[in-house]
């Protein structure tokens, strides 16, 4: 399996317009030369159709949004986990709020991903949530409540206590699932609190996705790593 370097930076592009086709491209080489220059781990996780391309074009680890609980064969439009593997990826985001899967197929997801290599970060809304996937033992949950998802305030300043528990009762479960959380993370300092409250690191989309200014954000959330 790949080994993450922690703590990590996760951008998830999701499927805004601003990383259609070569918009893809330039976000992930802003990734890489903030990882670069800084020397942080960060995930670049571009929407499916890029993920090929952006696997050839950087050295950061590139990752799925989604796989299905299917493999190889005759399954018209899904995504194996042997095909993004194939494809250049190291690892894959599971269960999403914008992709929700049934349990026994997360269990399953978790399972291929572990016979191939893949780091799986399994996305949950919920303290309790949190605990019912890390049985499954991913290598990440990444707490997220889905109110909060796209929004202006910080999982971290809206709800501390969603990511300490989370932290408290997936170590209960098993010690060796890291926990990452997400959801309005947008600057260092957000990321500073998530690390102060356990958390290995944070998953974030629109305050990179759609920021004005790509590299000062990267650049500032990157800030937020170090002690
Ligand atoms: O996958 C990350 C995500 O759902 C959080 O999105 O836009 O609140 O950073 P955002």
């Amino acid at each position: 399996m790949t080994e993450l370097e922690l703590p990590v930076i996760v951008v998830n592009f999701k499927v805004y317009a601003e990383v259609e086709g070569e918009g893809a491209l330039r976000l992930a080489q802003e990734c890489q030369a903030v990882a670069d220059a800084s020397g942080a781990s960060l995930v670049a996780c571009p929407p499916m159709v890029e993920l090929s391309t952006i696997a050839r074009a950087v050295r950061i680890p590139v990752f799925s949004q989604h796989v299905d609980a299917l493999s190889s064969g005759s399954i018209t439009g899904h995504v194996s986990p042997q095909s993004v593997r194939a494809a250049g990826a190291r690892g894959t985001l599971i269960n999403h709020s914008e992709h929700r899967m049934v349990l026994a197929d997360i269990a399953s997801t978790v399972r291929a991903c572990r016979e191939l290599g893949l780091v799986s970060i399994v996305c949950s809304e919920s303290a309790e949530s949190s605990v019912a996937v890390a049985a499954y033992g991913p290598d990440f949950v990444a707490v997220e409540p889905p109110e909060l998802i796209g929004g202006d305030v910080s999982v971290t300043t809206a709800d501390p206590a969603i990511v300490s528990r989370t932290v408290e009762l997936v170590r209960a479960t098993d010690p060796q699932v890291k926990v990452l959380c997400g959801a309005g993370v947008k600057n260092g300092k957000d990321v500073r609190t998530a690390l102060g409250l356990g958390a290995s690191g944070v998953l974030l989309a629109s305050g990179v996705v759609k920021a004005k200014d790509v590299r000062a954000v990267l650049e500032d959330l990157v800030s937020g790593l170090k002690d």
